[in-house]
């Protein structure tokens, strides 16, 4: 999408009129430039019962030249950022580029920057298609939307900042669906590096790092080799720096990602009915690299870590099996209890390996357990974490995203579910079996979040573990029914990408 924004000068093919309940005429200003005609059609919509401006109404109002959709706000004093957002997100879904790809929003009275930037992002983020392996029809308009958006005099720096930063942020979700879109024959885990490799050349403020199978073994990186080796396509580390140059000496923020390109199940394969999807199980991997595109994109100047654990879980005679026992990057080892439980092996060496920036906090993402998809559905991220400072910083960005988190427990009885092995360190299954399944598996990796300096003594880094299982696809993902969430129409929705930006950047 491309953004503009001015006074309330000129018009495009389209117009977006937003409007506030009861207020039965056009607002000042909302039709400077139209003709006569024009203008009177809006007025008399306006003044007719057909259109109340409660929120979610809807009128289109054609004109010649001019296609004028307004649409109902509700009641001015209820106008949240959700509400700004989600409200730009239906709007753009609904628009056709028929009518013009052109577009002028006008904000009247009643609007503050902050919420013209969120209907903004709501507009921006469903500006979203990913049609890279199929025949586009021929009708189909792949011109981008440019949108003017219009606004008074006072409202123009706010608007120029605001827009084009989140337009850049917008083009790291958007790289983050591409990611977990891709199917799994396309993105595997040296894809994904090569992509990374790519998208640091000409950049001079990026560093981009690939362990590939060679180095893994070196490293003695046993989470990553053993859920890896059983696919042809092998597995890999991919750690990002941005600004290394930056903050010398001072702590930062490293995130680390799942990127299991595809997850059969491997030797404990799961059914058919549970695999189709497993192609999105590299979402906190992309999320990681989505990251990195927005900051790098906004011109953010600090240093941050990210790191990507990649594999594909297949059965085959090479693969690990159940009862295996392995050594990690840690140094401790790990009894299979299901080889299913994949990831978080994946992310023991990447959790491992975050220690080693000194890191001011580590947050993980995951597509980790089918578990909290029942406990929290599709609109709710499983959160843990062993720092409350950190965990409300999270909980504030992720609410202000509108991609929410929801707390959930850290305890001794999970702890000892999974390190009670008789044959090693810890298990990657839990005695508990499938109760309280996302809370085991937040416990065991928690025992691979390193102590600060790796030192017996001293306590464990502050660390956010995020089950996005649930987050990542929406329930339509195998079409192109939408689901509650109108950010995205199908596929990946590039959850917290936003929500890391803000908490990163935002002190
Ligand atoms: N990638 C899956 C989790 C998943 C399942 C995500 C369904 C989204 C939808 C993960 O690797 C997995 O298989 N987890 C197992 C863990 C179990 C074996 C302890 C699960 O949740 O069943
Ligand atoms: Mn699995
Ligand atoms: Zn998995």
């Amino acid at each position: 999408m491309k953004v503009s924004n001015s006074e309330f000068i000129g018009i495009g093919s389209q117009l977006i009129l937003p409007i506030f309940e009861s207020t039965g005429k056009a607002p000042n200003n909302s039709l400077l430039g139209l003709s006569k005609s024009q203008r009177n059609l809006v007025k008399e919509a306006l003044s007719s019962s057909e259109f109340d401006a409660k929120k979610g109404k809807k009128m289109t109002v054609w004109t010649p030249k001019c296609n004028i959709i307004l649409v109902g706000m509700g009641n001015k004093k209820n106008l949240t950022s959700e509400l700004a957002r989600n409200t730009g997100a239906r709007i753009i879904a609904t628009m056709s580029k028929r009518k013009g790809c052109d577009i002028t929003v006008r904000f009247t009275k009643g609007w503050s920057s902050e919420r013209m930037i969120d209907f903004a992002e709501g507009m921006m983020l469903r500006a979203y298609e990913f049609l890279e392996h199929q025949e586009v029809p021929e009708d189909h308009i792949s011109t981008p939307w440019e949108v003017n958006y219009q606004a008074s005099n006072r409202h123009q720096q706010g608007l120029s900042e605001g827009l084009e930063k989140t337009n850049s942020i917008v083009s790291g979700v958007h790289l983050a669906r591409d990611l977990g879109n891709e199917p799994a024959n396309v993105l595997y885990p040296m894809e994904y590096a090569r992509r990374a490799l790519e998208w640091a050349e000409g950049k001079n403020n990026v560093e981009v790092e690939v362990y590939g199978w060679q180095r893994l073994q070196e490293l003695g990186m046993g989470g990553l080799i053993n859920v890896g080796k059983g696919s042809e396509r092998k597995p890999c580390m991919v750690l990002f720096t941005l600004n290394p140059e930056a903050d010398k000496g001072i702590q930062r923020p490293c995130i680390v990602g799942k990127g299991i390109t595809f997850d059969t199940g491997g030797i404990t394969l799961k059914s058919g009915k549970g695999m189709w999807d497993m192609k999105y199980d590299m979402c906190g991997a992309a999320a990681v690299f989505g990251l990195m595109e927005a900051l790098q994109s906004t011109g953010y100047d600090r240093r941050v870590n990210g790191i990507a654990c990649l594999a594909e879980n297949m059965p085959g005679s090479g693969a690990y099996r159940p009862g295996d026992v392995f050594e990690t990057y840690s140094g401790k080892t790990v009894e299979v209890f299901s080889t299913d439980a994949e990831g978080r092996n994946v992310l023991s060496d990447g959790l491992w390996k975050a220690g080693e920036f000194n890191p001011e906090y580590i947050i993980d993402l995951a597509t980790l357990t089918g578990a909290i998809v029942v406990a929290l559905g599709n609109q709710i991220s499983g959160m843990w974490s062993n720092d409350e400072e950190l965990a409300k910083k999270m909980e504030k960005a992720a609410t202000r995203c509108g991609e929410p988190v929801w707390r959930m427990p850290l305890n001794e009885q999970f702890r000892k579910y999974m390190t009670n092995s008789a044959f090693a360190d810890i298990r990657n299954g839990s005695i508990g079996g499938g109760a309280g399944s996302s809370n085991a598996a937040a416990a065991f990796l928690e025992f691979f979040v390193p102590n600060r300096d790796f030192e017996k003594d001293s306590d464990k880094i502050p660390w956010i573990h995020l089950d996005i299982a649930g987050t990542a696809w929406g329930p339509g993902a195998k079409a192109r029914s939408e689901g509650e969430n109108p950010l995205f129409q199908y596929g990946t929705s590039g959850v917290h990408v936003r929500t890391l930006y803000r908490m990163i950047t935002e002190e």
